[in-house]
């Protein structure tokens, strides 16, 4: 049976990708080149090193390591600027209702998620104290498509992987949720998301019925 589902964040709770965006294509302006939305679609769900390699490919540059923290660190602090005036307002659509409803039908919830600024985008929109577990990018080792961060979200709440049920906007969180041996709803365009057991526009409607309709997939 499904008894817990394990959320990503950025893009799936709250519309952050945006913010990831404008700050990526500051960099990258500042560094001589263009950054297109397309490009970005290539960094969702992608650790802040590996988006900025992917980045820094696309610019033609191969800077030394120190330069390449720099970087990362100079679009983390615009990223948190962007932030850091967040509120209840850019939670998506739906997402706050049907985390309500999960938890009055007794399943369990948990954030999967890659970034290390999670509980702070939780804090400032409220929605911290709706998970039973949180696992962001401080607490894993190997990033998406690795199936570390909803491994270790199953285990802190004690419920077999095969119980759980992922949501993610990102290819590399549907294949780090497969690998992790775990149902998958896509959110965003079948087009990208195709491996998952089931793709939406949001989550805007959707119901816990249907979730467990997915007990037969
Ligand atoms: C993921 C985002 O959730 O977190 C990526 O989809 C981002 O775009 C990654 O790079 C890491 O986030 P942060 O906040 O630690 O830089
Ligand atoms: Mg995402």
């Amino acid at each position: 049976p499904i008894t817990a589902c394990l959320f990503d964040l950025d893009g799936v709770l709250v519309d952050t990708a945006k913010y990831h965006y404008i700050a990526w294509k500051r960099l990258a302006e500042e560094l001589g080149f263009e950054f297109t939305e397309q490009d970005n679609e290539r960094l969702k769900g992608v650790s802040r090193m590996a988006s900025l390699d992917i980045l820094l490919e696309i610019g033609g540059l191969a800077p030394d390591e120190e330069t390449k923290l720099d970087l990362a660190a100079k679009k983390n602090a615009w990223y948190v600027e962007y932030i850091s005036t967040m509120d209840a307002s850019e939670i998506l659509p739906g997402a706050l209702e049907f985390i309500q409803s999960l938890k009055e039908r007794g399943i369990k919830v948990a954030l999967g998620s890659a970034s290390k600024n999670a509980m702070l985008i939780l804090n400032n929109t409220g929605l911290t104290p709706y998970f039973d577990a949180i696992i962001d990018g401080t607490k894993t080792q190997q990033a998406k498509p690795d199936p570390e961060v909803f491994t270790l979200g199953a285990r802190e709440l004690g419920v077999p992987t095969e119980s759980c049920v992922v949501f993610e906007d990102a290819e590399a969180g549907i294949e780090a949720a497969t690998r992790a041996g775990m149902r998958c709803v896509g959110i965003g365009s079948p087009e990208t998301l195709g491996r998952a057991n089931l793709v939406i526009s949001s989550l805007e409607g959707f119901t816990v019925d249907r979730l467990l309709g997915l007990q037969e997939k």
